[in-house]
Parts: structure tokens; C-alpha cells; sequence
């Protein structure tokens, strides 16, 4: 059997790296890379370093404004399922790659897996709101991490096909740290000391948008008490050049390029705590048990925060220097979002489908 799997920016690679695994084990992947994101260090990195096979088709697409970009992919990967034609299109999240895979193999009646179903912010604002609705809504497979993210999509009326079987951010996690196997060669290379440091991230359209979220953000980390490291994401860099800031005035907070994954997994496991609006390091911190500071206003991993782990606090200076001053660890963590094996119980759940 045939699946054709669609990936394009940084989050699918490191989703889709053991799935591919436990998939090609069974059948025949095609693997087809949109080139939302092509620096070196946004996509290349990840497939040298995690062993990923190079994909059969690289469609190049770049950066465009959405509705371009969506439709110029939406172009290339119809000719790409005509030509292949799989059983199954599988796809990842909530970017405009996952959204073009989807709009496509809908149309061309191919059907769809869609893993990491399910996840709602509640803010159509978002354009990964509008990506994942449209993705769920026309999925035949709904691969959820999370219960509450199947009672998300049973709200919608959606249910057949549903099925909740952890999160594959874990099995990928389990095996960069396995990989990893307590290697700090970027913590010397940056000359950190573990648990004594800051590591952030800042790349949401909701922060990177809007000059004054962004500002407040970066004074907040000026104010902590350590240093701030921030693998900075294209896109914030180019929106702080666009506007003159000198994000290096302030000697506490180190920029420094975006790492692999191993690296980032080996900075993630020794901060002290996460700053972050990204939607996966969210649960690495949590599975990490590293305390984790969203810099949104509502997230999708809601049981991080229900926990106590994670605290949600927007882009407020005076609340995210607060929140970092009155974290209180709390004791109990309990297993969430599956158990590692997630990879396996898709691959599963495809055969199983596709005898139905
Ligand atoms: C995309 C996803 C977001 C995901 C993020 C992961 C959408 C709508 N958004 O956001 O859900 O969390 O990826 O990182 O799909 N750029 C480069 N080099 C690159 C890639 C991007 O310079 O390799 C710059 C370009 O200026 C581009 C901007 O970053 O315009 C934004 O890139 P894009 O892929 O449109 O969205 P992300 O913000 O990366
Ligand atoms: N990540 C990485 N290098 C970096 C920043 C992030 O490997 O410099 C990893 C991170 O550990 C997580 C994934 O990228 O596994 C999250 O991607 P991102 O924050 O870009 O997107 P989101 O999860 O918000 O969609």
C-alpha cells in the first residue's frame, strides 16, 4: 500500500521522523517536502541529523503571503497524488502545507490521516485555527493526542474515525534524547552551566505581528535573572530588523540561530525554565519537567497548564517577570499525551483502515 506523506515546515520533520520509521516497515511512503521552510537550519539539519529519507518530491514553494503560498502548493501536490495516486495522504499539525495536503487529496477523494486532530485554540485569529479545522472536517482519520482533543472534534460532530493515541512529539523526544544520551556539547559551546539559563522561543504571528508584544516580551526577558537564550525563528529575526531593534543591547539575552533538534532537545532538558509560544515545546518542557512560561493567551495543551506545569501569560512585561519569580513546582506529573508509541498505533490504525 501507497501513502503519500506531506510535510513542509520544522514541526512536521521532527512529528514525521518516527512515523516514517514504523511506516516504511509496512509499506511504501512517498515523501513530499512543500519547501514552506528551506533555510538550512529550518529543514535540512533535521533530516541529516534525525536519518530522515529524502523526500521524493521537494516542491520548493517558499514564503508567500497564505492564500499564495496554500494555492501554489495546493498546484504542485495535485499533480504529485495524480502521478502516485496512494491509498492514504497523510498529513501533520496545522501549517498551510497540512492545510494545501488537505484541501487536495479531499477534492481528488484520496483519503486523508491527519495526526495531531483535534487540537483547538478557540481563536480563529490564528491562522493554524483555520488550517486545523479545515484538515479535521475533511479527514477520514483523526489521530488525536489527547482526549480533550477528540472531545473537541466530537463537539463538531465529528466521530467516526476518531481515535486518541498519544502524541507523537514523544516518540520523536524519547529518541533525540536517546540520541543525545546526556551529550552537552551545545551548553559548552554556548558556555551554559545546566539550570542556569533561560532557553525561548518567540515565532507566533499573534507575537511577531504586533511590534508591541514582541517589545514587551524581549523587556521582560531583560529583567530575569539569567541568561536568555533564543534560537531565533526567520521570521522574528526579519521583523527585528524591519524595525531597527538592537535586540543585543540587552546583555542578558543571547540570540543565536535556530538548532537541530538534538541540540535543542539537549538545551531544553537543562534550562532552567522555557519561554515559549510555540505550540511542541510546550509538552517537551512538560515532558522534560522543566517549569514552561507560554507567551500566549490561550493555548491547545490545555493539561499542562490545568497541571500546573505551564502558565499561560500573553505578552505582558510585568507577568511573565512574575510568573517566572512565583512558579511553585508542583509535585505531582503524571504520564500525558501517550506513552512514546504513538507511531506504532498509526501506522495500526492505517492498515486497519484501509481493510474497513
Ligand atoms: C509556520 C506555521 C506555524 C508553525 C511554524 C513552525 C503556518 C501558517 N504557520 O509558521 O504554524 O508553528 O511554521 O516553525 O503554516 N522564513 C525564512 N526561512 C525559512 C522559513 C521561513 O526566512 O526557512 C521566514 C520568511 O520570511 C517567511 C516567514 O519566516 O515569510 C514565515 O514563514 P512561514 O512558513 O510562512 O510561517 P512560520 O512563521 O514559519
Ligand atoms: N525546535 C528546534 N530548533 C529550534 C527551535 C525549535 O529543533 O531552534 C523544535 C522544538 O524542539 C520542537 C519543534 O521545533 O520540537 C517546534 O517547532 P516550532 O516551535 O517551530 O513550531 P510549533 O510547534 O509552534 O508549531
Amino acid at each position: 500500500m501507497k501513502i503519500v506523506t506531506i510535510v513542509g515546515a520544522r514541526p512536521q520533520f521532527i512529528k514525521a521522523f518516527p512515523v516514517s520509521q514504523a511506516l516504511r516497515q509496512s509499506y511504501q511512503e512517498v515523501l513530499v517536502h512543500t519547501g514552506q521552510h528551506y533555510d538550512e537550519n529550518m529543514s535540512r539539519v533535521f533530516f541529516s541529523e534525525l536519518g530522515i529519507p529524502e523526500p521524493d518530491y521537494n516542491l520548493n514553494i517558499g514564503s508567500a503571503p497564505h492564500g499564495r503560498q496554500t494555492g501554489a502548493m495546493m498546484d504542485l501536490i495535485e499533480q504529485v497524488l495524480l502521478d502516485e495516486k496512494p491509498a492514504w495522504v497523510l498529513l501533520y499539525g496545522d501549517t498551510n502545507s497540512t492545510l494545501a495536503g488537505a484541501l487536495t487529496a479531499a477534492k481528488l477523494n484520496i483519503p486523508i490521516a491527519h495526526v495531531e486532530a483535534g487540537l483547538r485554540s478557540f481563536n480563529k485569529k490564528m491562522p493554524e485555527e483555520i488550517n486545523r479545522i479545515v484538515a479535521d472536517h475533511l479527514s477520514s482519520l483523526l489521530l488525536c493526542p489527547s482526549q480533550t482533543a477528540a472531545n473537541n472534534l466530537q463537539a463538531e460532530g465529528i466521530q467516526d474515525g476518531v481515535h486518541v493515541i498519544g502524541d507523537v512529539m514523544l516518540d520523536s523526544l524519547q529518541a533525540a534524547l536517546e540520541k543525545n544520551k546526556n551529550k552537552i556539547t551545545i551548553l559548552n559551546k554556548l558556555n551554559l552551566t545546566p539550570h542556569d539559563y533561560y532557553l525561548a522561543t518567540i515565532h507566533r504571528a499573534e507575537n511577531t505581528d504586533r511590534p508591541e508584544r514582541l517589545l514587551s516580551i524581549i523587556e521582560a526577558f531583560s529583567a530575569l535573572d539569567r541568561r536568555v537564550i533564543i534560537p531565533l525563528h526567520p521570521r522574528t529575526r526579519k521583523i527585528f530588523s524591519a524595525i531597527g531593534y538592537n535586540i543585543a543591547a540587552h546583555s542578558n539575552v543571547i540570540v543565536i540561530e535556530p538548532v537541530g533538534y538534538l541540540e535543542m532537545a539537549c538545551l531544553e532538558q537543562n534550562a532552567h525554565f522555557i519561554l515559549t509560544d510555540s505550540g511542541g515545546i510546550q509538552k517537551e518542557a512538560y515532558w522534560l519537567k522543566v517549569p514552561c512560561i507560554t507567551l500566549r493567551d490561550e493555548t491547545e495543551w490545555v493539561e499542562t497548564v490545568q497541571l500546573g506545569w505551564n502558565i499561560l501569560v500573553g505578552a505582558d512585561t510585568r507577568r511573565i517577570v512574575q510568573s517566572v519569580d512565583e512558579f511553585s513546582t508542583p509535585d505531582e506529573h503524571p504520564q500525558l499525551y501517550g506513552d512514546g508509541q504513538s507511531s506504532k498505533r498509526i501506522v495500526d490504525l492505517i492498515g486497519k483502515w484501509s481493510e474497513a
